[in-house]
């Protein structure tokens, strides 16, 4: 078997179109124009054997998604389903809310660092996901360990979790601790997934506020990126006249620009670049724009609900 990652989820938290949105992409693709397309909030699925799939964060639309994607439907009866686990980069609401649907009795194994089950423990609302058939396991960082089912059964799937930098989930953020409102390391985490079988690897890095000399040379020499496509730049929230927050205050560094990740990427050997997470204010979700153009031509593509890809 060839290792499958299946994109249920391109859009960052809001999706495209954004409810209350009505800026130039988020009413672009409400209204079905040509080279527009929905966009759900953010998750990716992994599966190393066609059967056992692994969620990478669970979004609020995780319910549409699984239909969309018949992978994920119940193969056998009376109860079941494909899903054997979910794995969390932090505790945005885009990435847990969708835990909340995966509630009544079915095995699952939830992995996250420390700091974001902490803060699911702390919720009552979590209890939903009933211990006696939900196995809470937290990552260690910079050790890699291979997935399981909750009954220990291996998926195939090695992962490598590490801290990047970034923020505190929004719902979580407290002024009183000043300019980074309580952030922490392991608040944001990036993933390396690998196949056990033929070890082939991609990394899954969907919030990202800086590129370090670290995470370079992490990634360095890699096949496969899904990295942070949230913002095109930084000021583009107030531009859009949606909002006041820059892209470094939600904690993802923008796509354009000197410091921006296509800038970064320049210096650093990946294979194949794919933006995920990526804004409804961002216009590189337009296939005609000039700024889809710009990415393309740095040698980026732009993640679509539904895509797949085999490794
Ligand atoms: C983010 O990625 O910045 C968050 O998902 C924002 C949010 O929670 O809406
Ligand atoms: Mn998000």
């Amino acid at each position: 078997f060839v290792m499958k990652l299946l994109v249920l989820g391109s859009g960052a938290g809001g999706g495209s179109p954004q409810w209350n949105c009505n800026s130039e992409v988020s009413k672009a693709v409400r209204e079905h124009k040509d080279g527009t397309s929905i966009r759900t909030q953010s998750s990716i699925a992994v599966s190393a054997d066609d059967e056992k799939w692994f969620l990478f964060n669970a979004s609020p639309d995780i319910g549409s998604q699984m239909l969309k994607n018949k992978q994920l439907h119940p193969k056998k009866e009376p109860r079941h389903s494909p899903i054997s686990g979910v794995v969390l980069t932090n505790g945005d609401v885009d990435h847990v809310a969708g835990l909340l649907t995966l509630r009544e009795r079915q095995n699952l194994t939830l992995y996250a660092h420390r700091r974001v089950h902490d803060v699911l423990g702390k919720n009552s609302i979590f209890n939903v996901l009933n211990p006696d058939y939900v196995e809470k396991k937290e990552m260690s960082m910079n050790k890699e360990f291979e997935l399981e089912d909750k009954n220990f059964k291996k998926s195939g799937i090695l992962v490598e979790a590490f801290e990047v930098p970034g923020k505190v989930a929004l719902w979580l953020e407290d002024e009183s601790k000043g300019e980074n409102f309580g952030t922490q390391e392991g608040d944001t985490i990036g993933l390396k997934i690998s196949s056990k079988e033929n070890l082939k690897s991609f990394f899954y890095i969907p919030a990202c506020a800086k590129i370090t000399d670290e995470l370079q040379s992490r990634i360095n020499g890699s096949d496969l990126i899904l990295f942070d496509g949230t913002l095109w730049k930084n000021d583009e929230m107030e531009q859009s006249k949606v909002g006041e927050k820059t892209g470094q205050r939600m904690g993802h560094i923008n796509n354009s620009g000197v410091n921006g990740s296509m800038e970064m990427f320049k210096k650093i050997d990946v294979k194949r670049k794919i933006y995920i997470h990526i804004n409804t204010t961002n216009p590189i979700l337009l296939d005609y724009s000039e700024e889809r153009k710009i990415v393309e031509e740095n040698g980026w593509e732009v993640s679509y609900d539904g895509m797949e890809i085999s490794l």
